[in-house]
């Protein structure tokens, strides 16, 4: 099945995602992490689109779908999609359900999870990620440890993004541009609302139950 994980940004999309790809065998498509794959890559586009995300503003949506099309188009990934961070706006929203109808796939199920800004705050200046696995990790809530994390531990960085004046722009976008498409998925009864100030742990159960419970 595929399926979409909301929020505003520092919810848990990654996390819970991080954790639905290892037991339901399914593979995450951040549009976050593939613009971020083009900045590592040292491009021109790659310098562009780090300009846009160190302001908190949105990526021009014909980037985003490209790299959607390709993803859709893969024959591996059918039906085995988490869609974390997108798609962000109406414009994305209207594409996605082209390329879904023209490869064949369709969405199981939407969840948002429902964090407030106060936490949002805390959970992002708290992360801390992996440049060799992509683990995402958390000094406050989910400190890396030999249990958790085989990679060494000089390999946990911030993202460039993850200051206070680019969180409050990249939540204040959310607001305004993403958080209007939820009534499309809800008009559509796809939409699970997630109590998002929880523990990673709970809600990752709520959200397997809730997965348990669709047809496939
Ligand atoms: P993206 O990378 O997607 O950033 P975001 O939406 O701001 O979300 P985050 O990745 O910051 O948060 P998350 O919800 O994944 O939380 P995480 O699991 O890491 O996008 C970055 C930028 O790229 C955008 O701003 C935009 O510029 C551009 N972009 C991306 N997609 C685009 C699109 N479709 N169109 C246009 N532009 C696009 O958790 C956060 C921290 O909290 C971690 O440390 C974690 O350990 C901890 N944590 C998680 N859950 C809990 C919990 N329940 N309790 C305590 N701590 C928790
Ligand atoms: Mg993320």
């Amino acid at each position: 099945m595929n399926i979409i994980i909301f929020g505003p940004p520092g919810a848990g999309k990654g996390t819970q995602s991080d954790n639905l790809v290892k037991d339901f065998n399914l593979i995450k498509v951040s549009t976050g992490d593939l613009l971020r794959d083009e900045i590592k890559k040292g491009s021109l586009l790659g310098k562009n689109i780090e300009k846009i995300i160190d302001k908190g503003k949105f990526v021009p949506d014909k980037i985003i779908n490209d790299l959607i099309e390709i993803i859709l188009s893969k024959k591996d990934y059918l039906n085995r999609l988490i869609f974390d961070g997108f798609p962000r706006n109406l414009n994305q929203v209207k594409s996605f359900e082209y390329l879904l109808k023209t490869y064949n796939q369709k969405i199981s199920c939407v969840f948002t999870l429902n964090v407030d800004k106060k936490n949002i705050l805390k959970r992002i200046l708290g992360r801390q990620i992996c440049s060799q696995c992509g683990l995402i990790f958390n000094i406050y809530f989910k400190p890396a440890n030999k249990t958790n994390h085989n990679c060494d531990s000089k390999y946990l960085i911030r993202r460039s993004d993850d200051n206070e004046k680019t969180i409050a722009d990249r939540y204040a976008t959310y607001v305004k541009e993403t958080f209007p498409i939820l009534k499309y998925y809800q008009k559509q009864n796809l939409l699970h609302e997630i109590n998002g100030m929880n523990e990673i742990e709970r809600i990752y159960k709520e959200i397997c139950s809730i997965m348990g419970s669709l047809e496939t």
